[in-house]
């Protein structure tokens, strides 16, 4: 079986629902508080192993509780957590989310994912160059990303890069990177705002794959064409961690069929179970939920 790697956060949430999104100077009454693993990079490995996929997680956590939690987390839904490092002095990541209007805000604390740097990526380089895909966010230092990229790029291993939450890529890593996965506020930023859709879609074919939340997620393919996966009806409890979902699954899919409009579908499907759940990973489903969907 191939086997992925994640390089990215790990996040502990703070999430609380509220019947909207504050304004700026507000404040609201809010419910339902909980602590629960979040972080795009974790997200999307737990996304990827409980569609059976074998995947490890690389990144780092604080020396505490938290990080303690996220680890355990990880393990308890088969996610590899050998090689993450435990960084003293420097607290485990933590989200604040407010969840409210059928979306949410996010506010994220580094902490520890600050530390997945160069030296980190050195220190486990020889494992990381043994896996069949690298999986990427920008939940670590951006300079990171672009070095594994490099990394990867040097060794043939394909690479997908998730660019959230919204940074500029530089063109050299665009064209260095398998996938790019933005959603569309996502791809304003990297490609600025002349440009349609349409237009980036044709110029990065099976590439570029953009995400366009209820409007489902489109790619162009090398003969022109620009297809369409329309989102599935669902109904929405929470969408944190549905764009996670969507690229988790996107890899367990495409590295076993090689199928790109394929691995969408199956990508959108399991994206719109995840959001029926409270929390980024409770509603990630397994491989038997998400066959059940997909047959109807
Ligand atoms: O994509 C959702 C994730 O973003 C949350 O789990 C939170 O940790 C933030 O990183």
């Amino acid at each position: 079986m191939k086997k992925i790697a994640v390089v990215g956060s790990i996040n502990i949430d703070q999430t609380v629902t509220a019947q909207r999104i504050p304004l700026k100077g507000e404040t609201l009454p809010g419910g339902n508080l909980r602590y629960i693993p979040g972080g795009k990079g974790a997200n999307q490995a737990v996304a990827m192993a409980k569609l059976g996929a074998k995947v490890e997680m690389f990144g780092c956590v604080g020396d505490d509780d938290n990080g303690r939690k996220m680890m355990e987390n990880l393990a308890s839904n088969n996610v590899e957590t050998e090689n993450i490092k435990i960084v003293s002095g420097i607290p485990t990541g933590i989200a604040i989310i407010t969840v409210g209007e059928n979306d949410n805000t996010i506010i994220v604390v580094e902490g520890a994912n600050g530390q997945v740097n160069r030296d980190y990526i050195d220190s486990i380089k020889d494992i990381l160059l043994q896996y069949d895909m690298v999986v990427l966010q920008h939940e670590i230092p951006l300079d990171t990303v672009h070095y594994v990229v490099d990394l990867c790029a040097a060794h043939g291993i394909p690479t997908l890069l998730n660019p959230a939450p919204a940074a500029e890529v530089p063109m050299e890593i665009i064209e260095k990177v398998t996938y790019l996965t933005p959603n569309e506020h996502e791809a304003v930023l990297i490609f600025g705002k002349e440009r349609s859709t349409e237009d980036l879609l044709k110029t990065y074919p099976e590439k570029l794959i953009i995400t366009q939340g209820s409007r489902g997620v489109s790619v162009g393919l090398k003969d022109g064409q620009v297809v369409n996966v329309p989102a599935r009806k669902a109904e929405v409890v929470d969408t944190t961690g549905a764009g996670d979902t969507l690229n988790g699954a996107f890899c367990v899919k495409f590295i076993e069929s090689d199928n790109i409009v394929e691995s969408l579908e199956y990508a959108n499907a399991a994206a719109s179970l995840s959001i029926g759940k409270f929390g980024a990973q409770s509603g990630m489903p397994t491989t038997e939920e998400l066959a059940k969907i997909l047959e109807v």
